[in-house]
């Protein structure tokens, strides 16, 4: 348990809080296992009805700690806690909202591909720089980009790595709604309130009807995931992720 993630419960609402500030809510390791151990225990507690995501203010994710993803690329060990993460976000069982504020890069972007509904203020872009660091997109987002944003949209944001504005995020359909920062919390929490308030066997079957199978889903993760450990290695990947760990020393 590390307090980078702060899990609380707001009667039936399970709030999912990514809490490292002072790295712009980088994921680390430990960070993704705290966060499927809360989908996993929230999806299996009939008392949770539905799961929230927020960041800090200004930062929603700056997606993968690339200090994690150069210990990959000197030949560490990477561990399975960012592989559980997406099984859990391909396999959860109950409804999903975020609220993003400002950097929302990487997974910071992914993961709200993969929520029901997602809030965004007004400053906040949404990024995946994926092949300008040499590695390819993650979290199904190969799959699900495209069915959201059209082929062009999603190579725009995934192949590009183009910023994509939270106005322009929603009439691409990327996201649910904008709201001002200081109603973001309010927002997202009503939205939440409303899900809870559902009868909660009809939601789940409406749900998985609308989701459908998760299998391809899953065998796509399953593909990119091959992909990203193999260009982890790269030198492309190696070259960009030293650039960025050594930026400040030049
Ligand atoms: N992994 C590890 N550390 C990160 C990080 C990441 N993904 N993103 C930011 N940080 C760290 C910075 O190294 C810096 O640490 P320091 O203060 O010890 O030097 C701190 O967070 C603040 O970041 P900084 O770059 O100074 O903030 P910024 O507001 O100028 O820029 C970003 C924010 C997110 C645009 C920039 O940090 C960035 O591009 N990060 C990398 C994003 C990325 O490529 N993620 C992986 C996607 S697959």
């Amino acid at each position: 348990m590390t307090d980078h993630i702060l899990v609380e419960r707001q009667g039936a609402i399970q709030i999912i809080r990514i809490n490292r500030p002072d790295k712009k809510n980088a994921l680390t390791r430990a960070m993704y296992a705290t966060m499927s151990a809360a989908l996993a225990g929230g999806d299996a507690d009939p008392a949770i009805r539905v799961h929230v995501f927020f960041g800090v203010p200004g930062a929603f994710s700056s997606g993968n700690d690339l200090g994690d993803f150069m210990i990959v690329a000197s030949g560490g060990e990477g561990g399975t806690e960012v592989w559980d993460f997406l099984m859990a976000l391909a396999r959860v069982e109950k409804p999903m909202v975020s609220g993003v504020d400002g950097i929302a890069v990487g997974i910071g972007t992914t993961l709200n591909l993969h929520c029901d509904l997602t809030f965004a203020t007004p400053p906040t872009i949404f990024r995946t720089p994926f092949v300008d660091l040499g590695l390819v997109p993650e979290a199904g987002s190969s799959l699900l980009a495209p069915q959201i944003l059209g082929r062009q949209g999603a190579f725009a944001l995934l192949g590009l790595g183009e910023g994509l504005s939270a106005e322009r995020a929603k009439v691409a359909g990327l996201i649910y709604e904008v709201v001002e920062e200081r109603e973001l919390e309010t927002s997202v929490l009503a939205a939440a309130g409303q899900i809870a308030a559902k009868p909660p066997q009809a939601l789940k079957i409406a749900r998985d009807l609308m989701r459908g199978s998760r299998d391809a889903l899953v065998e796509r993760i399953g593909q990119e995931s091959q992909h990203f450990r193999e260009r982890l290695k790269s030198d492309e990947a190696r070259a960009a992720l030293t650039a960025f760990m050594t930026r400040k020393k030049a």
